[in-house]
């Protein structure tokens, strides 16, 4: 794939369904800057739009950093001004927008940016070394990439306050008891579980698929009353598809199903 060729800081990888987005800044420790997120974003875009890719996963490379924030190097200098007019980190949320589920993999340390990427994903599995943490307070900022939001939603206010306020930090299992991670495996088999997670998705309509991952996240940005609604008229319009015709006949015809995603 031409893109995947180009990008500087990730490496994009296509098996088995699953596209996998690597953020590979080593010496940064994965830290994410500019151009990285531009990259995460583009990528992201791109495989949603595969129709041979079902499912995304996004991890840092190596065994011991997902991500160590943003690029602390690129915002040393950064005055109001600047940050102000060139809208900084305004399009990284881009993430966030992707159809397709988002497996995030978080090998390792997920701080600052690098818990906010996770956080843009729709799955957290994490690593049994994997620590969760939002520093920004120590460096003179808060969290910009949606941690103050993200955040006090997968684990409520208190211990969001206590995370962002006085650094503290989540290991994976206390990250998998406050409902920020979904599953902990160990460490070398981490990616073998975000595969097979995928490969199940993968096995699924895709259509449900996204319209169970748009009206989970709806619940984000609406009242209850909205959110219901919203949900029932995707549920009706569930009926419209070939899939549902087929999911429902193979239960009753007792095998598999073969969705075709229309
Ligand atoms: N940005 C840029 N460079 C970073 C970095 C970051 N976020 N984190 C680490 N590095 C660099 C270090 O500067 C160091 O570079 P040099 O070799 O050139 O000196 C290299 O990576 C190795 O770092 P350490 O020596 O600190 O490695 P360690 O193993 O002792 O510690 C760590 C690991 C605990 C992750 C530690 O590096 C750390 O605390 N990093 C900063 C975490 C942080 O504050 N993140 C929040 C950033 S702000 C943000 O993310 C804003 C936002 O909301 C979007």
């Amino acid at each position: 794939d031409q893109d995947a060729t180009n990008y500087r800081t990730i490496r994009v990888e296509v098996e088995d369904a699953a596209g996998t987005i690597t953020i590979c800044r080593p010496k940064a420790l994965n830290a994410v800057n500019t151009l990285a997120m531009e990259e995460i974003v583009h990528a992201a875009r791109a495989l949603d739009k595969r129709p041979d890719v079902k499912a995304l996963i996004i991890t840092g490379e190596g065994p011991k950093y997902f991500a160590a924030g943003a690029d602390i190097k690129e915002m040393a200098d950064q005055t109001y001004d600047e940050a102000y007019h060139k809208r900084f980190m305004e399009g990284w949320t881009g993430l966030a927008a992707v159809r397709k589920p988002i497996i995030a993999a978080v090998n390792g340390y997920a701080l600052g940016g690098g818990c906010e990427v996770a956080m843009m994903a729709d799955i957290i599995i994490a690593s049994e070394n994997a620590v969760f943490g939002q520093p920004e307070v120590n460096l003179g900022v808060i969290p910009g990439m949606g941690g103050t939001q993200r955040l006090i939603r997968a684990v409520g206010k208190s211990k969001a306050m206590d995370i962002i306020l006085c650094d503290v930090r989540l290991t994976a299992f206390e990250a998998q008891a406050s409902g920020l991670v979904s599953r902990v495996v160990y460490t070398d088999q981490l990616m073998a579980e975000a595969r097979s997670m995928a490969a199940r998705i993968a096995s699924l309509s895709a259509l449900a698929v996204a319209k169970a991952k748009d009206c989970i996240n709806r619940a984000y940005e609406v009242p209850l009353s909205e959110g219901l609604r919203y949900e029932q008229r995707e549920f009706w319009s569930a009926f419209a598809t070939e899939d549902q015709k087929e999911g429902m006949h193979a239960f009753l015809n007792k095998r598999n199903p073969s969705f075709k995603d229309r």
